[in-house]
């Protein structure tokens, strides 16, 4: 049995949608009843007040964006801070997905500090983390993923992951079809709990781990059979309302 954490499915829809797209997608989710897992949605930032404004507050799915800036408002052509987002409905952010990482060339420092200014605004932050198909051949991703974990752990200590999540997104799965097992999965799940808990092993027994990587309703319930697995960060798969709402359904 899983151990007692909140579970998570968080869909990315990444540069996808449109407005109609996000009316037809929300409409849809609020006819049905929704199965009792967490339920996030990030809309390209755009789209996050349209949303908002189909959801109302008291919805029980929130809003997230899948990128946040690491500054306060000012002089940073074309980025979003997080308290804009926040205004806007938005109580998520993904920080270092491996697109931005590879398109945007951030750093881990960059994702630290993105990590930080989202806590500190209220944000709940994503963590992604994950190696590259070459690293996991090379066995490099035990070092990978404990690297980009250690980027915020080793400077900040584990207090900052209190209400914070963390999702283990492998490169060589995401949009490709190929999913990490189940067992290739809870290892690496496994091995980031433990890294915390070397730091406090209650802030680590707490936190919500994700993995994500081309799941699908097909795959989702052996994955969250996993005991460090507690839900999906889910792209492609998440842009279909009754997909999305599979998914959701396997993580009760
Ligand atoms: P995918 O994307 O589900 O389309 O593989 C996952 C992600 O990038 O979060």
């Amino acid at each position: 049995m899983q151990a007692n954490r909140a579970r998570y499915v968080i869909g990315n829809w990444k540069m996808n949608g449109s407005q109609q797209h996000v009316a037809a997608f929300f409409d849809r989710l609020s006819q049905v009843e929704l199965p009792a897992t967490e339920m996030v949605v990030c809309p390209p930032s755009i789209y996050l007040s349209q949303a908002a404004q189909i959801l109302k507050p008291s919805s029980q799915i929130k809003l997230g964006a899948q990128d946040v800036s690491a500054h306060p408002p000012g002089a940073y052509t074309g980025q979003i801070s997080a308290s804009m987002l926040i205004e806007q409905g938005c109580r998520y952010a993904i920080v270092g997905h491996s697109e931005r990482r590879e398109y945007n060339k951030e750093t881990d420092a960059d994702v630290a500090a993105k990590f930080l200014a989202a806590k500190l605004a209220g944000l709940t932050p994503i963590l992604c983390v994950g190696e590259t198909h070459a690293q996991r051949l090379a066995e490099q991703t035990d070092k990978v993923v404990v690297s980009q974990l250690n980027s915020i752990l080793s400077h900040h200590g584990a207090d900052v992951f209190e209400g914070a999540l963390l999702a283990y997104e492998p490169i060589w799965a995401i949009g490709t079809g190929l999913t990490a097992t189940p067992e290739q999965a809870q290892a690496v799940h496994h091995l980031l709990r433990e890294t915390i808990g070397g730091y406090d092993s209650s802030v680590a027994a707490r936190l919500p781990i994700l993995y994500g990587g081309s799941v699908k309703a097909s795959n989702a319930a052996a994955l969250f059979s996993m005991p460090d697995i507690d839900g999906a960060l889910v792209g492609g798969a998440s842009l279909q309302a009754e997909e999305f709402l599979a998914i959701c359904e396997s993580n009760k």
